[in-house]
């Protein structure tokens, strides 16, 4: 049976936690849910772990159409969302309308943005016009320049209020999901349970609605050094499949992340 964003909502409604890689293939889209993923991303990461940039960047629409497509034709039941990357979305809620058909057009269900409160009137235009929206905060791949690099973030009262403010604000906008990257897990914690909409973590704790990891971290391929909220799921398992029903499990059963993988 195909997974909806109804799936995942009830999912969450009966208190079980819904997983998610990123995918980029058709392959790999077809191995992900008979191992049991509920949802695939095809995220902008493709810039770093396909094309090699040190940043999401320079990834475009027509890489995002192309890998959506992929994955889309890989897939019979998983719930597909696409990143919307650099530039597709930020000037208008129009320019992000527009784009952002044509992600759903390539099969996705769903598109991702970036960004806090500045983002809710986009948010609202799309939802109100029959697009879900996953809102993503915290450590914000797009804003690397402005962030100074790939690190914690809400680590102070203020962060910390802030982030809690704009996820309020993008739920009341419509935001459908929540994905909240490298924040404290107690924060995480604070956000989920302030919230109505299932919330993903990556390197946020536990307590998420759903995890979800690069694909290619949890499979243990790294260019530079495993970063601390990634489990090497290739370890000890004989095959793709096997580490991926492993990842499926231990989010699951609340294995993973453990305490180790927080901040
Ligand atoms: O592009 C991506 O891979 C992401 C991560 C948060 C999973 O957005």
């Amino acid at each position: 049976m195909k997974t909806t964003l109804a799936t995942l909502q009830q999912m969450v409604e009966n208190n079980e936690k819904f997983t998610v890689l990123t995918c980029y293939d058709a392959i790999f889209a077809d191995i992900l849910e008979n191992a049991g993923i509920d949802a695939l991303l095809i995220g902008d990461s493709l810039g770093n772990v396909l094309q090699g940039e040190s940043t999401t960047l320079s990834v475009n629409m027509e890489d995002m159409l192309y890998h959506t497509r992929c994955v889309a034709r890989g897939s019979t039941k998983a719930f597909i969302i696409a990143d919307m990357p650099f530039g597709s979305y930020q000037i208008s809620p129009q320019q992000a309308f527009d784009n952002a058909a044509r992600l759903l057009a390539a099969g996705a269900h769903m598109v991702k943005i970036e960004g806090g409160k500045i983002m809710a009137d986009t948010v609202q235009f799309l939802t109100q016009r029959g697009i879900p929206v996953c809102a993503h905060i915290g450590l914000t791949p797009q804003s690397i320049h402005q962030l100074g690099g790939y690190k914690l973030q809400g680590s102070t009262d203020k962060t910390a209020k802030q982030l809690l403010d704009d996820a309020k604000t993008l739920e009341k906008a419509g935001a459908a999901m929540l994905l909240m990257e490298v924040i404290p897990a107690k924060l995480a914690r604070k956000i989920t349970h302030a919230l109505r909409i299932p919330t993903i973590g990556i390197g946020a704790g536990a307590d998420c609605s759903a995890q979800v990891l690069v694909l290619h971290d949890a499979l243990g391929l790294y260019r530079i050094k495993k970063p601390r909220f990634v489990k090497d799921f290739m370890a000890g398992a004989g095959s793709i499949q096997e580490a991926v029903s492993n990842y499926v499990s231990a989010v699951k059963t609340g294995q993973f992340p453990a305490q180790e993988h927080e901040f």
